[in-house]
């Protein structure tokens, strides 16, 4: 019999998530039914959208139910299989959940191929929240093109990370925003930007008028709020602004804060695009296709930022919204 350790949600956050919103719990694992798989979960992506399901069903990403355990997309690995699908050992990405085991049904997982790269690379750079929202994003929305002077917000987490370089490879200039010194050196010293704005310190909008005098073509905001407004009052004529996410609102969705400076949009023939991966899920095999070239070739590179520990699951969840990682942030049950 396996005992599994599961993360649930106690209690639904008030404003920013706290420890004592989780509650840790061990649970038998029941017998496999034919067709199921029981699965180790050996990777688990720290997402922005799990703050977002612990609200109410007004959450931007549907909600989930208190006392379940906190809804994680993961790479697990098939310890035990009735099915002829998978095989003990495959490695699968699906919705693993914060827990340390689970099963699935086989048809609900797909089995990933650890030839090339690790597993846990289809929960960062080949993975959709990340790598592929970043190229949705980037490349089919934000129709990036050499030349073009491109500012990334959030930029030294998972898909800002990703976002800034593929923004390199077409041949831009890349300015990352992001909160700190450190992260602002790991923009421009490991993630290739031409330059870093530190959001923290000083007036941002007086900083991007100074590192994009032509004005930003492309703007690619994760953050929302007033890094936008700042972004907004300095894009050039007919750019893009992709609307990926806006993390500084998660916190408060009831009272979520548009931007003030839209008018910028009509005024500079601008076009402001919002998209959802799941969208494009008809080019997700050409995007991995081009992402894992890239990888290959050493034009991409995802650090990650690993914690160990099921127990950890909540901490990290507060670390992806107080900032307290630099590129993926996994949690290893
Ligand atoms: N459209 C889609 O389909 C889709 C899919 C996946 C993700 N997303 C979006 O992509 C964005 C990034 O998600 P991720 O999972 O890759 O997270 P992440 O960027 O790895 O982590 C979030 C980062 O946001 C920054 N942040 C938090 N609160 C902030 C605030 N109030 N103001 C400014 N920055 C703040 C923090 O960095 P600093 O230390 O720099 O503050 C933190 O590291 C999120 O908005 C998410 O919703 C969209």
């Amino acid at each position: 019999m396996t005992t599994a350790k599961k993360v649930l949600l106690t209690k639904r956050p008030e404003g920013e998530p706290v420890e004592s919103d989780f509650e840790v719990v061990e649970a038998e694992m029941p017998e496999l039914n034919d067709g199921e798989v029981l699965l180790k979960v050996e990777h688990l992506s720290i997402d922005a959208f799990i703050r977002t399901t612990l609200d109410g069903p007004q959450g931007l990403h549907g909600t989930m139910d208190v006392d379940t355990p906190v809804m994680a997309l993961g790479i697990g690995r098939v310890l035990d299989s009735r099915s002829d699908e998978l095989n003990q050992g495959d490695a699968v990405f699906g919705p693993m959940g914060a827990q340390t085991h689970v099963i699935w049904p086989a048809n609900m997982l797909r089995k990933v191929d650890e030839s090339e790269v690790p597993a846990r690379t289809y929960l960062g750079a080949l993975g959709m929240t990340t790598g592929l929202t970043a190229y949705a994003g980037m490349i089919c929305c934000g129709e990036v093109k050499e030349g073009d002077t491109v500012v990334v917000s959030g930029a030294a987490g998972a898909v800002g990370t990703v976002a800034c370089q593929l923004a390199k490879i077409a041949g831009a200039r890349v300015i990352g925003i992001a909160g700190g010194d450190e992260k602002c050196k790991f923009l421009t010293d490991d993630i290739g930007c031409d330059a870093a704005a530190d959001y923290k310190a000083g007036d941002l909008n007086e900083k991007l008028k100074e590192l994009c005098p032509d004005g930003i073509n492309v703007f690619f905001d994760n953050v929302g709020g007033d890094v936008l407004d700042a972004a907004l009052d300095n894009i050039a004529k007919e750019a893009r602004v992709v609307i990926c996410g806006a993390i500084s609102q998660y916190n408060d969705m009831e009272n979520v804060t548009g931007p003030r400076l839209y008018l910028r949009i009509p005024e500079r023939n601008a076009r402001m695009i919002g998209f959802t991966v799941d969208h494009y899920a008809e080019l997700f095999p050409k995007m991995e296709a081009e992402i894992s070239g890239w990888i290959k070739e050493g034009k991409m590179q995802l650090p990650e930022h690993v914690m160990d520990g099921i127990e950890n699951f909540p901490g990290a969840i507060i670390a992806l919204m107080t900032g307290g990682h630099m590129g993926k942030l996994l949690v290893t049950p």
